[in-house]
């Protein structure tokens, strides 16, 4: 038997493509597209590890309201108040369900139904206090540290190297034989101006304290280079950075 199967992308029946990639940047906040065509006929939208593509398929377009798509989504509470932010049409409100998860539904400019769903609140584990064998050093990580913690957490599965060459300093977290369990990236975007990108544990070291232990030591470098900086993060986990001190400076970034 050959095992050939590798991954899957919904493919949206759109009735007009520039009009549907418009909508999903501007009001679903995906990140990037791409088309074929002039006039486009085909098309894409990314979101985290989420593409969805849309076919120009006018007449199929007119007769799919209401087909579900599931999104699943880590902060599911923030996405939802982007999503009301923006006007994206709510037709399902967000609420905890008895399947376990919490979602909402939304319906797209074509009639599509976008189910999110994330886990509960009560689910987001209780953090134990950082275990004793963690050492919370203040540099950059290597290329294979960034790719090995950071890769998986962000899709970015083959970074480019000028990604770290870019980076201003960096924090990460070793355990007694060498292994890095998380890393953390700091931007300085102008003079007085930082930015912290790609912060991430490994799974199986999540919620001791190193995520937090690792944002204090990058405040910290970031503060003796430069007291009064700013530092901003583009997150959806803002329950994790309010802690830290960060406020909401937008749907989307925080700033401290
Ligand atoms: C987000 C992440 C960096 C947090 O690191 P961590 O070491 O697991 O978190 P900590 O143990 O330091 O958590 C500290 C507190 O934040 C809370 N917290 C952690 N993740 C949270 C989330 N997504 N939403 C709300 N609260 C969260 C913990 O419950 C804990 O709260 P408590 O003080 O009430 O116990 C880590 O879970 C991770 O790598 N996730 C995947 C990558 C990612 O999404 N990074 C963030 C990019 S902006």
């Amino acid at each position: 038997m050959i095992h050939s199967v590798i991954s899957s992308t919904a493919i949206f029946a759109a009735s007009d493509i520039e009009a549907t990639l418009t909508y999903y940047k501007d009001v679903l906040g995906f990140e990037s597209t791409w088309t074929w065509g002039d006039p486009p006929v085909f098309g894409s939208a990314s979101k985290g590890g989420v593409t969805i593509t849309f076919n120009l398929q006018p007449e199929l377009a007119k007769n799919i309201r209401g087909h579900q798509h599931g999104v699943r989504v880590d902060d599911i509470d923030q996405l939802y108040q982007y999503h009301k932010s923006t006007g994206a049409v709510i037709v399902s409100k967000l609420e905890d369900k008895p399947w376990g998860v919490r979602e909402y539904i939304l319906e797209d400019l074509n009639g599509y139904h976008l189910r999110f769903s994330g886990p509960m609140a009560s689910d987001v584990p209780k953090s134990k206090p950082l275990p004793n064998e963690v050492a919370i050093l203040r540099r950059k990580p290597t290329m294979d540290e960034y790719t090995a913690v950071a890769g998986p957490a962000f899709h970015h599965n083959d970074p480019n190297p000028e990604i770290l060459e870019h980076t201003w300093g960096g924090v990460i977290a070793q355990l007694p034989d060498g292994q890095t369990i998380g890393v953390a990236r700091i931007m300085c975007d102008a003079p007085g101006w930082y930015s912290m990108w790609d912060v991430a544990v490994v799974p199986e070291w999540q919620a001791h304290r190193i995520g937090s232990e690792m944002i204090k030591a990058a405040v910290e470098l970031i503060r003796e280079a430069s007291p009064s900086a700013i530092i901003h993060l583009f997150t959806y986990k803002h329950g994790f950075y309010e802690r830290l001190g960060f406020t909401k400076e937008s749907v989307s970034v925080l700033r401290l």
